[in-house]
Parts: structure tokens; sequence; C-alpha cells
């Protein structure tokens, strides 16, 4: 309670603080003196925490800890009003089946700035994971691109429609990398390969914060789920996790810290056990890696419940203890609050320092001071109409469906649609599917999308019969087949990774007709398609390819679009093989590689994907076969359209350390570049690296520059290329 001091201190303190600032009338502009520009940001940003913190009671500080949302039929209920008067609530999560308006959102925010003692605005969350109204192909189709610009520009179009209806804060990248494709949630980010989930995930960072995070059309980023999520045994989520500390380190932080080095303003937590450590109790990880060795500024979120989760996993023995355990391990806001209340008596208890509690208040304050929130806290202009699906939104999601479309076989060369077809016939389950936005569809509607059949009929040439029968004069059959969007996402698992068995039955019954078959696979996970490959002269992976499906599939079934997506998880032969990845560690047996029943390699490996056109790789060119510790190297290749039309190749470098201090992977993929050649034409392609992308974590797990002979392959793909060599030496 306040006494009579205490109010007058409290005032006078906001009238010295300028922290009156906080309450600018709804939709007007923050004018005030001691408003946070830019210039004078960075500085004050710390004093004007510091001096909130001095005004805050714990219910207060427990209150910006707590995250509430607003899943049920009631928005907001009468007791969550209260609490945000009370300026009990720090954020809002916003499911997707009850979005706010503009107006709704803003009468919160109001009554957190206007009508709470100190007027500090809420962050709005959300879960804007691949589009918010428009919506862009899954994560993990957006990484086939193999082009961190154009998953930049598709993150941006998101923050632009979800900070129009008054989101703050995604929760996106997710930058699990993932090797088991039973594991539903294998979809939700960048594929198998470290260095690639880095890439793309700090792309989308860029993407939502841009260089100003505070503009009207950015949000918070959140790397997510930290840590080791994907590595859920047997694929079953939520499971427990056994890494080792070196695959800890090497594949699974990376793209972490990418996120960090890139200014992420938070991070979630994961579900997964770690060792015997639910990662919302991994105080090694949140406080020991991430806060201090990474030297992250921002706040760590639980995931969804995952406070809870610590009863379940049997390690905190009641709510105040699981409170504890979570916050004293780093996490500084609770998902879906319901235990950190119990903080006040863990403080009481001894269990938690205050300092612990003043240090989290202070990380979301910091990400509400970097986010404007402070000084913009409402949605002043209602700008959804022209944003949403807009010709331009669209555009981008189409090139990026496109560009994410993998071509696995092409036989006869069946693709693309070749000028004197007269008749398409488009059959299968997906041929008029809407749901093909995956699994998080944020605000996207199935109204929106133009299925495979319609994209496919408008973009025929007029003088083209596009048909849902097959008929005697049918030229080409296009069988739309796949797995629904429940099929993969959260606790979507699956024990058989095949295209469902009816399916197939109709595709085998396809077989009568003897017609050429493109078989269009609409899949959120690499599929076992050994039971397909037969059955059709082409398949091509579609994913779930969002509001542009059929325009974007028809871009590249017409060939406007020549595909250049490649995968960045393997497809497995078998649902036995896996995990199967590209850059496993190398054994004591190389030849021990294989089951007695089946080879150990996947169907379609990492990195593999055809265009219409062909290309020769030729000529590598290593600068010099012997580089200092800390020197750089060039190499280069020749790469050569030897086919008859123009496209794009994703050209790959690999490296493998033949010898080293511990066993290293037998390939990881160190750069790839896109490039552009005309038919018949040739381009040397070169490569610089730095000995630094080759440090290892030695025993001691400190990065070491090793020095020793390496394997180097300029390549199509993880399984071919042209091979050289060089040492680095001392
Ligand atoms: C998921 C998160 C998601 C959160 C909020 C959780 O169940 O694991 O990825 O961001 O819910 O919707």
């Amino acid at each position: 309670m306040l006494n009579n001091r205490n109010i007058q201190f409290v005032i006078l303190a906001i009238t010295i603080l300028g922290l009156s600032s906080c309450k600018p009338q709804s939709g007007e502009k923050n004018e005030d003196k001691f408003a946070l520009t830019p210039l004078n940001y960075a500085h004050k940003i710390s004093a004007k925490i510091d001096s909130l913190l001095t005004l805050m009671t714990l219910e207060e500080k427990l209150g910006q800890l707590s995250q509430l949302n607003n899943a049920g039929d009631k928005h907001i209920d009468s007791v969550t009003i209260n609490a945000i008067r009370k300026g009990e609530v720090g954020s809002l999560l916003i499911n997707r089946r009850n979005f706010y308006s503009i107006e709704e959102r803003n009468f919160y925010q109001k009554l957190a700035v206007e009508e709470s003692r100190l007027g500090i605005p809420i962050i709005f969350g959300h879960d804007v994971i691949h589009g918010f109204r428009t919506i862009f192909p899954t994560s993990l189709a957006q990484s086939c691109t193999w082009s961190p610009d154009l998953v930049e520009k598709g993150a941006e179009v998101a923050a632009r429609e979800a900070a129009a209806q008054g989101v703050d804060w995604a929760f996106a990248p997710m930058v699990d990398v993932a090797r088991d494709p039973r594991w539903g949630r294998i979809a939700e980010g960048y594929g198998e390969d470290s260095y690639l989930n880095a890439i793309f995930g700090a792309a989308v960072v860029q993407g939502y914060q841009g260089a100003d995070m505070s503009a009207t059309d950015r949000v918070a980023a959140c790397m997510k789920h930290y840590v080791g999520y994907g590595a859920a045994v047997g694929g079953r989520g939520k499971q427990f996790t056994d890494i080792s500390k070196r695959t800890l380190h090497e594949v699974y932080l990376p793209p972490f810290k990418a996120g960090v080095e890139q200014g992420a303003l938070t991070v979630m937590t994961a579900f997964n056990d770690i060792n015997g450590t639910p990662a919302t109790a991994y105080t090694y990880g949140i406080r020991e890696v991430l806060k201090k060795e990474y030297g992250f500024k921002g706040f760590v979120v639980s995931d969804w419940d995952a406070v809870k989760h610590l009863l379940w996993h049997g390690i905190a023995a009641d709510t105040t203890d699981a409170a504890q355990l979570a916050l004293n391990a780093g996490v500084d806001m609770e998902m879906k609050t319901i235990f950190y209340k119990k903080l006040k008596e863990a403080l009481a208890e001894g269990t938690v320092a205050i300092e612990t509690i003043d240090d989290a208040v202070r990380r979301i304050l910091y990400v509400k001071y970097k986010l404007g929130l402070f000084n913009r806290p409402y949605v002043k202009k209602d700008n959804t109409k022209e944003l949403f699906l807009s010709a331009a939104h669209r555009k981008e999601a189409r090139e990026m469906a496109a560009a994410s479309m993998v071509l696995l076989q092409n036989n006869n060369n069946v693709l693309p649609v070749t000028a004197t077809t007269k008749s398409i016939a488009v059959v299968g389950a997906f041929a008029n599917e809407r749901d093909v936005m995956g699994w998080w569809k944020s605000t996207g509607k199935f109204e929106d999308v133009i299925t495979a059949f319609d994209g496919i009929k408008s973009n025929a040439s007029n003088k083209v019969a596009v048909t849902d029968k097959i008929m005697a004069d049918t030229d080409i059959i296009i069988a739309c087949l796949g797995e629904p969007s429940h099929y993969f996402g959260e606790s979507r698992h699956r024990a058989d990774i095949t295209i469902p068995a009816e399916q197939v039955e109709f595709l085998k019954s396809l077989q009568k007709h003897n017609k050429p078959i493109v078989l269009v696979v609409f899949n959120g996970r690499p599929l076992d398609l050994s039971n397909v490959t037969e059955l059709a002269q082409s398949i091509l992976i579609a994913w779930h390819p969002g509001s542009e499906t059929g325009n974007a599939l028809a871009d590249v079934l017409f060939g406007y679009h020549n595909p250049y997506a490649k995968l960045t998880a393997s497809f497995p032969r078998s649902v036995g093989q896996v995990p199967v990845y590209y850059s496993r560690r190398n054994s004591g047996n190389p030849n021990g590689n294989k089951y007695v029943d089946l080879s150990g390699e996947p169907l379609f490996p990492f990195g593999f994907g055809l265009s219409y056109t062909t290309f020769e790789y030729s000529a590598l060119e290593i600068e010099k076969n012997k580089i200092p510790v800390n020197g750089t190297l060039k190499l280069s290749a020749i790469i050569t359209n030897t086919g008859d039309k123009d496209g794009y190749e994703v050209v790959q470098l690999y490296v493998r350390d033949l010898v080293g201090s511990t066993t290293r992977p037998v390939k990881e993929l160190k750069g790839f570049q896109k490039i552009r050649l005309k038919s018949g034409e040739s381009k040397r392609v070169s490569f610089t690296l730095s000995t630094k992308e080759l440090a290892v974590l030695n025993k001691n797990f400190e990065p070491v520059i090793e020095p020793g002979g390496f394997h180097v392959w300029i390549a199509s793909n993880s399984t071919e290329g042209l091979q050289g060599e060089f040492e680095i030496v001392e």
C-alpha cells in the first residue's frame, strides 16, 4: 500500500524523471520533452529503468514478469482488466482464434498506460511464424530457397502486417536444428543444419526488428526454443533429450548465438528436458551461456505452461518451487502466468533474491523501451486494409512459395509443362485444398488461399483445358497429394512418414491412364517417398505454400519460375533410417553406415534439388594448399549452365577436417551462393574461407584453429561436387 509520503515521492519522481511521458492520450503522439528519441535513447534507457525500478512495488515487478493469454470466448475477463489497471500484467499473448481489434488492443493498453500507477505499457505477443495475414510457406520450406534476402523480406511483410494490427512481439524465428522428420515441429525451423539455422534465424530477426525496431512496422523477434528441442527422443516433442556438451555447443546453440548477435530482443525456452534438467530450469544454458557468454540483453520467456511443466517433469515440489527454479535459471517472464505470482512467497522464503527479480524486470523494461512502447504505446492509424494481402505482399508470398518448391525428380523432362500441352488434369486430395498454410496460420484465412487447381487454371494459356478429371485427351496429370496441416506442427508427430496410404492407392490408380504424372507433394516435414518414386515421372515438393499456393505452383509447373530450391533436411528412404543427416560424425568403421536391409544414405540428400536446366561444375581452383592458422583461403570453380534454359543454381561449399583433437563431421556446410546463369553461360564462383570458420571446440571446449589437412568441396549438393584439399599449417 502506498502511504501519503510514498505518494508524494512517486509524484515527485514522476515529474523529475519525465515518466509522465508514459501517459499520452490514446492515439496521440507523445511530444513530451523527456521522451526518448534515438539520440538520447541509449544512455537514458538505463536511467529510466533504474528510476522505474525504484518506484515499483513487488506486485508491480511480478506483474512485469507475467504474460496472460486471451484464449477462450471472452478476450479478457474482469480479473485481467483489474490486474492491468493495477500494473500487474507485463504482457498479453494474443491467440490467433481470438484476435483483438485495434480498438480493443488500444483499450487494454490504455488501461496499463493511463490507468495503472506507473503507466508501464503492455507488450502484446503473438505467434507470427511465416506470415500474419498474407501467409508465406512454412519456415522449413523457406529455408529451401537458400535465400536469406527473400526470408528477410518475408519476415518484413509479416512484421508490417502484424504491427499494423497491434502485435509488438512475434514468437519466431524457431531455430531448433531438427534431424528427425517424425517430429512435427521440424516444419517450423530451418532444417537439419546448424549453420543454415543460424543464417535464416538472423535473417528473420533482421526482417522483424529492422534497423530501428521502434518503427511502427517492426516487431520484436523471439529466438526459440532454447535449447535442443529438436533432439526430442523418437521425434516425440516435449520429451527428454540427451545432448552431449559437444553436440549442444556445435549443433544446437550456434543459431541462438547468431540471433543474439543480430540483436534479437527475446528468447523462449523449450519444453524438453536436457540431460535431466528441463529447459525452463536450465541455469547453465540460460544464465551461463545465453546471458553471460553471449551477452544477451533482452528477456527470456518460458514457453506455454512450461513453468508448470516443472511439476510434471518431477523437479519442482510445488508451484512456488517451480517458479523459483525457473526464475533462478534465468526465465524472466512466464508465458500464460499462473506460477510467477508465487515468487512473492519464494522471496519471503529466501529461495529467490530481489536482485534476481529486479534483473528480470529490468530486461523486460529494456525490451519495451527498445521497441518504443513507452513513446508509442498505441496503434494510431488503422492501415490494415491497405496492407493485408496487398498486391505487393501477395507478390512476395508468391515469389517465396515458388522459390521454396523443390524438384526432386523430373524423368523425361516432363516439367515444365510444354507449349504443345492442350489438356491438364489437376487431381488428388490437395487439388482444391485451402488448408495449405501450415500449422501456424496466424490470422490467415482459407478463403484467401489460391488453390492448386485455381492457380493452374488461371495461369494457363487460354488454349489449354484445365480439368479436375482425367479425360481421354489429357496430356498430363498433376496429382496433388500430401499430409494435412494437422499432421505436423506442435504435438503432431508421425511414426509413419509416408504419404497417407489412401492417397498412394489413388496415385496407383492413375497408372492405368498411361499419361505422364507430376506428383506435387504438400508436406510439412521430409517424407519417405520411396513408395511413390516409381509412380510419377516428376516429383515436386510444394510444402504448405500459404496464401499464394496455386499461383506459385503454376509458376513452377509452367516454367515461369525455374526451380532452384534445394533440400535443407534429408528425405529418408525409410523411417528406420531416422535420424539421417549429411553432417554425421565419421566413425571408426566408415563402412558401417548402412543396414543389413537398407542403405545408410537418404533417398534425397541435404542440398539436393533439380532445375529445368543442368549445371556442370569444373576447374576447381584452390588458391594455395597451405594456409597459416590465421589465414584465409580463396577457392573457386566454374559453373556452366549446360541446359537450354536460364536458371539459378545454389552453389555449396563443404569442408571436412581430416584429423583433429576431436572427431569431426564427414561434411560441414561452410558457405553457399545463389548464382544466375543464362543457358550456355559459365561463371567462376569464388568463396573465401577464413580459418576462423574452421575453428573447433577442443577437449576443454575452447575454440581453437587446429593445424592439419582438410577436404573441401564446391558442390551442387551434399553428396556430390568437386573435391580438393588444403592444409592449415602452424
Ligand atoms: C509453443 C510456442 C508458441 C507458444 C505460444 C507453445 O505451445 O511451443 O512455440 O510460441 O505456444 O503460442
